[in-house]
């Protein structure tokens, strides 16, 4: 079964060819970052405008580079939540347009649950040695934690009462003078500087909870760059030191805040997973990558993380979940609606 996905939810236009559900044949992404960099945020205008350039180039590279045909393709597959809804309309018109001139089935899929099928994208694991599982969503938008029982049954058991630690990562960028997206150029940083030169709050909330919260973290950080407001002193300069010393310590608390959460959603289920699941653009970063590693070997838990090429948004998880809808006979029709909020 050849699924073509789309994916527009953001500032990537991305189309992807996947058979049976896990074998990526093509994945091709267009960002848009330039685009955003001078505002130090995406401007949904522009990205939705950017959208309909793109969405047809994307679509042929997709299929050429999967050696296929639009004529081969057995059902669309397109990320319909959550997301900029203006940049989501422009996947989910093209999708319809698709589905109706080919006579295939057009599927609606949700952007956080297809992060979380990220990981098994080119595995060829059972689902019984996946699930039940526990998933971790780090992204520009959320930050969740969820109980999986398979690829489309889930609950949320955290979420961020705040910013997502994507956004965190970004406006940390800016504080620090990167371009955006901070994430990435955050993540190199911090490998050159000394995680422990500042003391930054990892946020913990209650006793038992398994929310997250940023926006501390990140006036923390601004404290530093720009001095504590009411207070007449000046912060050293931000030489280059500094400035990795700072991205070290944010990602030192950060990801630290997100290892303790799941510390405390493991000892809160009532029957350990089989596996941990991990998507979103932030699970592309090195210490995460690393310190979940760890948890893993700890806890007994096999963590799964996605291919560097399927952490970020892509058209080849949307096609992956999409065949699983297909599959459970989950199929919708051309009143398929965009819709800003996530339904996991
Ligand atoms: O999943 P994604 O592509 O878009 C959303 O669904 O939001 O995630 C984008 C986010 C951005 O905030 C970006 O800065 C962050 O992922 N990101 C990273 C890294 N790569 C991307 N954050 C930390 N370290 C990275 N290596
Ligand atoms: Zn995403």
């Amino acid at each position: 079964m050849l699924v073509l996905g789309i994916e527009s939810s953001c500032d990537e236009t991305c189309c992807a060819v996947v058979r049976d559900a896990r074998d990526v044949l093509s994945n091709v992404i267009s960002s848009q970052h330039d685009l955003h960099a001078e505002y130090g945020g995406v401007v949904p205008e522009i990205a939705s405008r950017a959208h309909v350039e793109a969405l047809l180039p994307v679509l042929r590279e997709s299929l050429k580079a999967a050696g296929v045909e639009l004529s081969n393709i057995e059902a669309i597959a397109v990320g319909n939540r959550p997301g900029l809804i203006g940049s989501l309309l422009v996947g989910v018109a093209g999708a319809k347009a698709l589905s109706l001139a080919l006579g295939v089935p057009l599927i609606g899929v949700d952007h956080i649950q297809a992060h979380l099928y990220a990981p098994l994208l080119g595995d060829d694991a059972p689902d019984e040695e996946v699930y039940p599982a526990l998933g971790l969503v780090v992204s520009g938008g959320h930050s969740s934690i969820y109980r999986c029982d398979s690829a489309l049954e889930m609950v949320r058991i955290g979420s961020t009462i705040d910013d997502a630690i994507g956004e965190a990562y970004d406006k940390v960028g800016v504080l620090v003078g990167l371009e955006h997206p901070g994430g990435p150029k955050v993540d190199k940083l911090a490998r050159e500087g000394d995680d422990r030169a500042f003391d930054l709050p990892i946020s913990r909330l209650g006793k038992e909870s398994i929310d997250f919260s940023f926006s501390g973290l990140k006036t923390a950080v601004l404290y530093r760059v720009k001095g504590v407001p009411g207070k007449n002193e000046t912060p050293p300069e931000l030489d280059d030191k500094r400035r990795a010393d700072l991205c070290a310590s944010f990602q030192r608390a950060a990801i630290g805040a997100v290892l303790l959460k799941l510390e405390r959603a493991l000892e809160q289920m009532s029957e350990r997973p089989k596996s941990l699941l991990v998507g979103g653009g932030v699970s592309a970063n090195s210490r995460l990558r690393a310190d979940l590693k760890d948890f893993g070997e700890r806890h007994g838990v096999a963590v799964r993380v996605p291919a560097m090429q399927y952490c970020l948004d892509n058209g080849a998880m949307i096609a992956g979940l999409g065949s699983v809808r297909l599959g459970a006979g989950l199929v919708d029709d051309l009143t398929l609606e965009a819709v800003p909020t996530t339904g996991a």
